[in-house]
């Protein structure tokens, strides 16, 4: 375990029918949390019966999250983001309905929604106006990792976030923005990244945030792993020193497992 309190994101992903949604909050509703930070993310149309039907100590994420493109300082853009933007979904909806997170930058928007680095950062900054709470997925291909660029490629989307937040009034990291790495090779394979991986890039990750963003954000950054987590090899990569919790997939829809997954640090 890293050093803020651990957290454990259950991103739900496109799943869910109105019945194993129901049963899933049920089986969720019945584990029993200890000391622990837990944020599902359901599908936008489910956010809703699972913020009336989660209980405490359970808070709801959104999957992502609308911002203009062309924004150019999305932190002091005060006027509406809703508006002729079929399809999406604004921060300022997502602020309205009292859900207080929200994840963005996963790598299925990076890649199947060809979401930028800057596009991405420019989300964060303005959920962040917005009041919400972000976890900020990076990580790199198999490839990138195969040819030596997976730092490169992490560095490039911090900046990204750094340069649209940092110093910004409305903005902070800290407890409020979480870092999910998640490599690409990991996620949904079955294929774990070793805990060698795993520390080695959660640890440079704090040194970047040190060294570009600041100490006390270096210190205070929580930073998740996800790819392939399940019940089986929680603990083995809870117990790494730069791990603060995790973000997890297709085990979050089972909940006895994702409550286990949960209590991996207690
Ligand atoms: O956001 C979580 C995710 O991408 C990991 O998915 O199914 O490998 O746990 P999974």
């Amino acid at each position: 375990a890293g050093n803020g309190r651990f957290i454990v994101g259950g991103n739900w992903k496109c799943n869910g029918t109105r019945a194993s949604v129901k049963t899933l909050i049920e089986e969720l509703n019945a584990g029993e949390l200890r000391d622990v930070d837990v944020v599902v993310a359901p599908p936008f149309l489910f956010l809703d019966e699972a913020t009336e039907t989660l209980k405490a100590p359970y808070e709801v994420a959104a999957q992502n999250c609308w911002v203009e493109p062309g924004l150019v300082d999305p932190t002091h853009h005060y006027d509406s983001d809703t508006g002729a933007f079929t399809g999406e979904v604004s921060a300022e909806m997502l602020e309205d309905l009292r859900i207080p997170w929200v994840i963005l930058g996963h790598s299925e928007r990076r890649n199947l929604f060809n979401e930028s680095n800057e596009f991405v950062g420019k989300k964060v900054a303005h959920a962040r106006f917005h009041g919400l709470s972000v976890i900020v997925c990076v990580g790199e291909t198999l490839e990138e990792r195969e040819s030596g660029k997976t730092m490169d490629v992490i560095f490039a989307q911090l900046k990204a976030v750094a340069t649209e937040i940092d110093d910004k009034e409305h903005s902070s990291w800290g407890s409020q923005v979480v870092i999910a790495y998640e490599p690409i090779w990991a996620i949904g394979t079955g294929k774990v990244a070793t805990p060698e991986q795993v520390q080695d890039v959660h640890a440079k990750i704090r040194q970047w945030l040190a060294d570009n963003v600041s100490e006390e954000v270096a210190k205070a950054t929580r930073i998740q792993y996800g790819g392939s987590v399940n019940a089986g090899n929680c603990s083995e990569l809870a117990r790494l020193s730069d791990i603060d919790g995790f973000l997890v997939g297709g085990a979050s829809l089972k909940g006895d497992d994702f409550v286990k997954i949960c209590n991996t640090s207690a």
